[in-house]
């Protein structure tokens, strides 16, 4: 029975449009699966969204909408765009379904039941224009918001805990007997590092939301983003479900792999091998934690725009393209950076000029001295053929073991290896000389031959990354399907050519300056667009229609016994409605001249007390440095709306 191979991609949070981060990741575990697949591995691709949570929520809102129908939308976005990448996922989960919801619910119940999870508070500062929680050692000096700088108020809030601690020892001890459980290297000593500080409980649940998964026992709390999500890994193959084929197959299979970038490694590295450990569901998996694409200007988020997103790079190029570049660019365990000139760098002269370009040559070469048809002739070899061929194994071998560990850059660079080669075997040859001389035919040939072989190694071995050029490839070389598989990876297998007669280019050459103008345009479009929107002063008409404002009567109006710059009025709001306003206008409104006004009043503004008065909303009114005017109105009556 063929072996099985689980690969899996982070569950992306529907915040915002995914850019070529997230596509990284993804394109990274769709070569690795086809990879695999070429192999002979029985392979299962897991991608998905990770749809709850409270920055959701709040983006939902800020468009007016039900969560849900927000990430109904994205989730479609999304799919039609791994779609468009030819993506080869065999599920995509949503943690909103109920499949998965129910798996969640399970755990979290569990957990409680086995006493790994309890009921406890958790004290935190908030701050309410972010609505976020901190703790103490996060904030700033004063105790002020370290996100937007105002004061916090201290709160206990009821959470569940979960009892990471108690786990603490048999994870180290999985760590060390496990030495390739986490790569690269790096990552695994961070890790382990952080480890032995010490884990402190986790809180787990959360009340002041509830776009979530809710706990059954205690529905009032809803289930932390992070166990919710962590847990798709085996949701999605029917866990704690009688319907659990794929669990059995594939968790429990020979290799499981889970791509993340490293922002997200202690959550896969720590949480989740002990939720499965409390779980006693065996830990299979392997954890590669990649780095991440930055712009040149900076770092990528889908919500600050200035990125690049893969669209574009679809739109104006192609997917080889896009998929060759991401795959190339990020070193293994390093950052990357996009920029234009190195895309268009990439494809001139990778692409077009040593690759497309090799084909381009083989190709007219192989019509202009043998009419498009050669063979293997056993020749004796000389030592640029063997340089040649043995060249081939070593990249073969080299190609494989970089593969096997995730090292795609890498397993890129030594197939670029020997299409240099291949491409420096054409100069050392020069078949335009042998051609001349009738008494070298028979060598000819052998060097046609061996450009011929050459390229259909470098196909096979680029067919998990070029899904187009490389179909393309063996159309133009003419090979049958049983030359283009792995088993075939044999120089001297395939014995005869008959190419077509005219080579299409690969790869067309690009203008670079013309490329570089438009990929700059649309970094640059893009961060136009979402600055604007999102400029931290702008607010939306739903923030302003917050604000509840209506026409207001003064019914009697007087001073404040307590300071003089402030005037007390009863104020009718219509509707049989009454309320009390202080405002700060004594100085240039005597108590009489506002009796009988019609103000515009906020009805729905807190109430405080000023010296000592009780005041339920606010009068409107402007002010510049001689005088001050209470905004009143002519046509409308008590009651009326503001908007
Ligand atoms: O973290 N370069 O979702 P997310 C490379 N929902 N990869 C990048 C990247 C970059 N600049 N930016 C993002 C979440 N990524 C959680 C995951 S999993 C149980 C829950 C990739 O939408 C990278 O894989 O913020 C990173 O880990 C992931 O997108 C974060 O995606
Ligand atoms: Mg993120």
């Amino acid at each position: 029975m063929a072996k099985s191979f689980y690969i899996t991609t982070p569950i992306y949070y529907p915040s915002g449009k995914l850019h070529i981060g997230n596509t990284y990741t993804t394109v990274l575990c769709d070569t690795l699966k086809r990879y695999k697949q070429e192999r002979g591995f029985d392979t299962y691709y897991l991608t998905g969204m990770d749809e709850h949570g409270k920055k959701i929520e709040t983006v939902a809102n800020e468009r007016n909408i039900p969560a849900i129908e927000h990430v109904n939308e994205i989730a479609e976005e999304t799919k039609n765009l791994w779609d468009k990448l030819r993506i080869s996922y065999d599920d995509f989960i949503r943690t909103t379904e109920k499949r998965h919801k129910t798996v969640v619910q399970k755990i979290f119940e569990q957990l409680l039941d086995q006493g790994d999870i309890y009921l406890g508070t958790y004290k935190g500062y908030y701050c309410m224009p972010c609505e976020s929680f901190y703790t103490e050692t996060q904030l700033e000096e004063n105790h002020t918001c370290p996100d937007c700088g105002r004061e916090t108020t201290q709160l206990e809030e009821e959470s569940y805990f979960f009892k990471l601690g108690k786990y603490q020892k048999k994870l180290l001890q999985f760590i060390e007997n496990n030495p390739d459980f986490i790569t690269p290297e790096t990552r695994k000593n961070e890790v382990v590092a952080f480890i032995k500080q010490g884990l402190n409980d986790l809180s787990v649940s959360r009340t002041t939301f509830d776009w979530g998964i809710k706990v059954v026992s205690n529905p009032k709390h809803v289930v932390y983003v992070w166990i919710d999500a962590l847990s798709n890994y085996i949701s999605a193959l029917g866990y704690g479900t009688d319907q659990n084929r794929l669990f059995e197959k594939y968790w429990k299979g020979e290799e499981v792999v889970h791509v993340v970038g490293k922002d997200i490694l202690r959550f896969h590295a720590i949480y989740w091998p002990i939720m499965l450990m409390a779980l006693d569901v065996p830990v299979t998996f392997k954890l590669h934690a990649h780095g991440f694409y930055m712009m040149r200007e900076g770092k990528m988020s889908k919500s600050k725009g200035g990125v690049i997103y893969p669209d574009t790079i679809l739109k104006y190029y192609g997917l080889d393209e896009l998929r060759y570049f991401l795959l190339r660019e990020l070193p293994y365990g390093g950052d990357g950076v996009f920029t234009p000139e190195s895309f268009v760098d990439r494809i001139n002269f990778d692409l077009a000029n040593d690759f497309g370009n090799l084909l381009n040559r083989t190709v007219s070469m192989i019509n202009k001295y043998f009419d498009g048809k050669i063979s293997y002739q056993d020749e004796t070899l000389d030592d640029i053929d063997k340089d040649l061929q043995n060249t081939i194994e070593e990249v073969i071998v080299s190609y494989k073991e970089n593969m096997n560990t995730l090292k795609v850059a890498q397993a890129l660079q030594e197939v670029w290896r020997l299409i240099s080669r291949t491409n420096k075997y054409i100069d050392e040859t020069m078949p335009w000389v042998l051609a001349k001389d009738p008494e070298k035919q028979d060598v000819l040939e052998k060097v046609m031959y061996h450009l011929a072989e050459s390229l259909r190694h470098i196909g096979i071995l680029l067919k998990p990354i070029l899904l187009n050029a490389i179909p393309e490839l063996f159309e133009q070389l003419n090979i049958e399907d049983k030359h283009t598989v792995w088993e075939s990876l044999t120089f001297g297998s395939k014995r005869q050519y008959a190419v077509v007669s005219k080579p299409t280019p690969l790869f067309p050459r690009l203008d670079t300056e013309v490329e570089l103008k438009k990929l700059k345009d649309a970094i640059k479009g893009e961060t136009e667009e979402k600055s604007v929107e999102e400029s931290e002063k702008m607010i939306t008409i739903e923030d302003f229609a917050k604000c509840d404002i209506v026409v207001g009567q003064v019914k009697s109006c007087e001073k404040h016994p307590d300071a003089d710059k402030l005037l007390v009025s009863q104020i009718d709001l219509g509707h049989g409605k009454t309320c009390q306003i202080v405002s700060g206008i004594a100085k240039h409104y005597k108590p009489a001249d506002m009796v009988g006004k019609k103000v515009i009043v906020v009805q729905n503004l807190k109430p405080v007390k000023l010296r000592g008065i009780l005041s339920e909303g606010m009068l409107l009114a402007g002010t510049n440095k001689n005088t001050q005017e209470v905004l009143v109105s002519t046509k409308l009556n008590p009651g009326d709306k503001i908007k």
